[in-house]
């Protein structure tokens, strides 16, 4: 079972406009919707996968109504702690030109005993088989440990837990040794402490010190440059796949998404790794975080090519 869990939920309202007039009147062309927040991403990825996932977190207010109605009807799963206050609505503007004007809303606040009663739901899913997503930012006032002590309470119970955070958030939890990770190139740079870019050879280095640490599967995404992975002895980076970029944001989501649709699978590395090149790079060819169709990602599974090292 895969249950991802998401603090920090949004709609992703998309708006079209010929050219953004400040202090004037506005007329939207065109508006999308849709249900957003890194783990609800994770989610959505894996249902199109043909996988089963619980969402969970925080949803507030209409806006949080709406966000269980998308799930519903995509035959997601979810059990969401309700709070006072009204779920993020994420704009983006977006100009004839090209320009991109984004407006974020803050989100609830979310109190000590919310939490406690989040961290209550997620230890009766815990239990061996099952593994839980850690993704995405936190909301403001909530302790930069609060992934740290989730992930000790979990492996206490026998689950497993994918951690997908960056800064703070990602150095704090390391040392309760998520069993797998998958930073993006910046994120583990910024880890190392380094102020330039590092090369291939630096990011494998820095994904073999992981491992020591004790964490089993590391999976660096470099975006155009593709992916390494490092899971015990097995190490292997893949070139990405050639397609039509639309839009990068969510490809890494859709890399967590096949990463634990593997896992609940027990697809070996060879597989696991297949999937998640097809899968990430199917969703650079959709528009926003819209994840790729499972027909497109068996089609890209086909391009992959995995380079073992030292082989
Ligand atoms: N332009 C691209 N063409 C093909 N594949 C891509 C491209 N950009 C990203 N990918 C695929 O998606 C994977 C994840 O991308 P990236 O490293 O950008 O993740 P990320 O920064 O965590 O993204 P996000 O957090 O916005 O979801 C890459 O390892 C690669 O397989
Ligand atoms: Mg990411």
């Amino acid at each position: 079972m895969i249950v991802t869990v998401t603090m920090n939920p949004a709609i992703d309202k998309t708006v079209e406009i010929d050219r953004l007039l400040p202090g004037g009147l506005n007329r939207i062309r065109k508006v999308e919707y849709d249900a957003g927040g890194k783990g609800i991403n994770v989610s959505k990825t894996i249902r199109e996968l043909g996988g089963e996932s619980i969402a969970t977190g925080f949803l507030g207010g209409n806006a949080g109504k709406t966000i269980e109605a998308v799930l519903t009807e995509k035959g997601i799963q979810h059990d969401f702690i309700w709070v006072e206050g009204e779920t993020r609505t994420n704009t983006k503007v977006f100009e004839e030109s090209g320009a991109v004007t984004e407006l974020n809303e803050p989100g609830p606040q979310i109190s000590e005993s919310q939490m406690e009663q989040l961290i209550e739901k997620l230890m009766g899913y815990a239990k061996e088989g099952t593994l839980f997503i850690l993704s995405g930012s936190i909301p403001s006032g909530v302790d930069r440990h609060i992934y740290a002590r989730i992930i000790r309470l979990l492996h206490e119970k026998g689950a497993e837990v994918l951690l997908d955070a960056d800064g703070e958030l990602f150095r704090n939890a390391l040392s309760e040794e998520p069993d797998i990770i998958k930073p993006n190139r910046v994120e583990l740079e910024e880890y190392a402490g380094y102020d330039y870019r590092a090369s291939k050879e630096e990011l494998l280095n820095l994904a073999r010190d992981l491992k020591e640490k004790g964490i089993k599967t590391i999976a660096v995404s470099m975006g155009k440059s593709g992916a390494m992975f490092v899971h015990g002895g097995y190490e292997a980076i893949c070139p990405s796949l050639s397609v039509k970029a639309h839009s990068t944001v969510g490809a890494g989501d859709a890399m967590v998404a096949a990463l634990a649709y593997a896992w609940n699978e027990k697809l070996t590395d060879d597989e696991t790794i297949r999937l998640c090149m097809a899968t990430s790079a199917g969703a650079v060819t959709t528009i926003g975080t819209k994840p790729p169709t499972r027909e497109l990602v068996d089609e890209l599974m086909q391009q992959v090519i995995i380079e073992k090292i030292g082989e």
